[in-house]
């Protein structure tokens, strides 16, 4: 068997608050092969983006290990790269800029030959060229739609190469149309640089379209529900939404989620919106 890329261990993670101890992951388990996409839905606040910070290094285990390559993490790496929803692009920076950002920060640091210099500015052209970036990669930020800023940042991202990209909400913030298309880009990506995914979303369509498996997570604590695996031939296409296969597990997460969520609202109470004389629609 080869090891895992990704191999997650009786992870716990414990946060003091007022109130005491609270328990933000009890007992996760999960292991991601090379390659394989996999996405994480569940309630708000079941531990999601907690669990994606701990396996990017940026907040530590309270028990348990997230181990890379068999390596147990002990910070962030440039094995692993990670992309948000909001894009936290260097405003002052062109497109061209923010993308070999970091790069020049450790090719300096490194004192690095001219080849290599080269060599990653030939990797963020590239990296231009595959994003569709190639007619505003000299312009700044806010002259960009979400969708470009948001390429700029997995260009940005991609650049050192990583083996994994940690991805919480990344498509958040985007309309319907812009996000079909990046879904079509971040599939493609993940084969051609052969990159793990692990794939935060609160739209279990985008997380059946895109994921080979579908991790249902629950809150209080939190916790995997169940793990699913999508019954979809590798190269998908828009039209596999529609077919009853996936549209049936869409329903089955989509209920697992409902009744597992904390927020509820008071069924009485919105009965009673209708008595009340200024939200009658004659009254408007
Ligand atoms: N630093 C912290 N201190 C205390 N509690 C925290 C901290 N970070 C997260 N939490 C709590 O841990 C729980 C999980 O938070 P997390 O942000 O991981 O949830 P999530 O699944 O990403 O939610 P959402 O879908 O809304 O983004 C929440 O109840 C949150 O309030
Ligand atoms: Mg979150």
């Amino acid at each position: 068997m080869t090891t895992p890329r990704i191999s997650i261990s009786a992870l716990h993670k414990r946060f003091q608050t007022d109130q005491g101890e609270f328990v933000a992951l009890r007992d996760v388990n999960l292991s991601v092969a090379p390659g394989e996409f996999v996405t994480l839905v569940g309630a708000s606040g079941c531990g999601k983006s907690t669990l994606l910070r701990i396996a990017g290094g940026l907040e530590p285990p309270s028990a348990g290990a997230v181990a890379v390559d068999g390596r147990p993490i002990t910070g962030p790496g440039i094995d692993r790269a990670m992309v948000f929803q909001h894009y936290s692009l260097y405003p002052w920076l062109t497109v061209v800029g923010n993308i070999k950002f970091c790069r020049q920060l450790r090719v300096h640091r490194d004192v690095s030959t001219s080849a290599e210099v080269e060599a990653a500015s030939g990797r963020a052209d590239a990296l231009i060229r595959l994003m569709g970036l190639s007619h505003v990669a000299n312009a700044y930020p806010n002259q960009l739609s979400g969708g470009m800023q948001q390429r700029v940042a997995i260009a940005r991202a991609l650049m050192a190469r990583p083996h994994i990209l940690l991805m919480d909400e990344p498509f958040g913030a985007l309309d319907a149309q812009t996000r079909e298309v990046m879904h079509d880009l971040i599939l493609h990506v993940s084969k051609l640089e052969k990159t793990t995914m692990l794939f935060v979303t609160h739209d279990v369509e985008e997380a059946l379209y895109l994921g080979h498996r579908v991790v249902l997570m629950a809150p209080a604590p939190g916790r995997i529900e169940a793990v699913y695996d999508v019954p979809l031939p590798g190269r998908r296409e828009q039209d596999m939404k529609l077919a009853g296969e996936f549209l049936s597990l869409k329903r089955e997460i989509l209920a697992g989620i409902r009744a597992t969520s904390s927020v509820r609202t008071d069924q009485e109470l919105l009965d009673r919106l209708g008595e009340i004389p200024a939200l009658q629609n004659d009254s408007v």
